[in-house]
């Protein structure tokens, strides 16, 4: 069969449709108009709202250990929401928030947010989860990753913190309620974490390989490999004297800095040089116990300049980026 068109006028959008007779349906005075919400732009003045200051940028934030080393138990959310325009509830970037959790010793903290993923790293102190009537112990070091329509009780033995990163403000901005979970509730205890990390770090050649990591993910993200299908994290040592190459990507980081001593920083920026290094860079430096906001896009290298190895956990939205083929992480090699 010839699929061609004989007139093309009929797919003409300035030509109307050819009048019918809307009182044959029966239907004539019940249209309503809907028309109200309808907005129209010149494509260059709505193209990139974000470039042309519309749309705020994520800024490059830092959240510091003081604000819940003396904390009665609580949740410290680490509130960027003013700053990116967002009005109906807290948000670090505008798929997820992360918090810090104080626990005091005999005391507990209810969460079950409206989120696909959860991730819960111990900071300091032990205790257990309570999660829809099942028990897990937890202890500082482990991970925990929680689903959707969990709800969750966390009661410390001793005093603890915790760091907690969920996707909540994207089901808000969504409008959408998280029912089904996309994965089993997951432990990965820091003991086998750090033997991980020791066994990459014994490879042959690991400090030339510019990063010595383990990512962590679940049996059930397949494609993504990550931690769970939103979520990213890696448990990260950077040896002391030692630089990561810079490096960029599209999902936002969240990272958290363990034992670092002065002289451990980052640098980002948005440009890399002819040798592959980053121009007019912003130096963040770690604050053990803290966190900063590593916006989409920037390039940002690692130096540790201390005489100590330093630990670090990045909290990414990578596992969706990837699921999007949206990541686009890139990696300079020059030098
Ligand atoms: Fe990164």
């Amino acid at each position: 069969m010839n699929s061609t068109l004989d007139n093309v006028d009929v797919l003409d959008p300035t030509i109307a449709a050819p009048i019918t007779n809307v009182a044959e349906y029966g239907f004539e005075g019940r249209f309503e108009d809907w028309t109200e919400q309808a907005r129209y732009f010149e494509y260059s003045t709505a193209a990139n709202p974000i470039g042309s200051g519309h749309t705020s940028r994520i800024p490059l934030t830092r959240f510091g250990r003081d604000l819940y080393a003396d904390a009665p138990t609580g949740v410290i959310p680490l509130d960027l929401s003013r700053e990116l325009g967002i009005a109906d509830g807290p948000a670090t970037s505008p798929g997820l928030l992360a918090n810090f959790v104080r626990i005091r010793a005999g005391e507990h903290v209810a969460a079950s947010p409206n989120a696909t993923s959860q991730l819960y790293y111990v900071l300091e102190g032990r205790g257990f989860a309570a999660v829809d009537g099942r028990l897990v112990a937890w202890e500082k070091g482990d991970f925990l990753t929680l689903p959707a329509s969990c709800r969750a009780t966390f009661n410390a033995d001793s005093d603890a913190a915790l760091y907690w990163v969920h996707d909540e403000p994207m089901l808000r901005y969504l409008g959408a309620e998280a029912t089904k979970p996309r994965f089993r509730a997951t432990k990965f205890p820091r003991a086998r974490a750090v033997v991980e990390l020791e066994k990459i770090a014994a490879r042959p050649g690991a400090n030339d390989k510019n990063r010595i990591s383990v990512l962590l993910a679940n049996a059930e993200q397949e494609q993504t490999l990550t931690i769970t299908h939103v979520l990213w994290a890696m448990f990260g040592l950077l040896p002391a004297g030692q630089e990561q190459r810079p490096h960029r990507h599209q999902s936002v980081a969240l990272d958290l800095i363990l034992d670092a001593q002065p002289d451990c920083y980052t640098l980002l920026g948005t440009r890399l040089d002819e040798h592959g290094d980053i121009v007019d860079p912003v130096r963040v430096d770690w604050e053990p116990g803290g966190v900063f906001v590593t916006p989409p896009g920037m390039w940002h290298a690692h130096y540790n300049d201390s005489g100590a190895p330093a630990h670090l956990i990045p909290v990414q939205d990578a596992g969706l980026q990837t699921y999007l083929r949206s990541l686009d992480i890139r990696f300079t090699g020059r030098r």
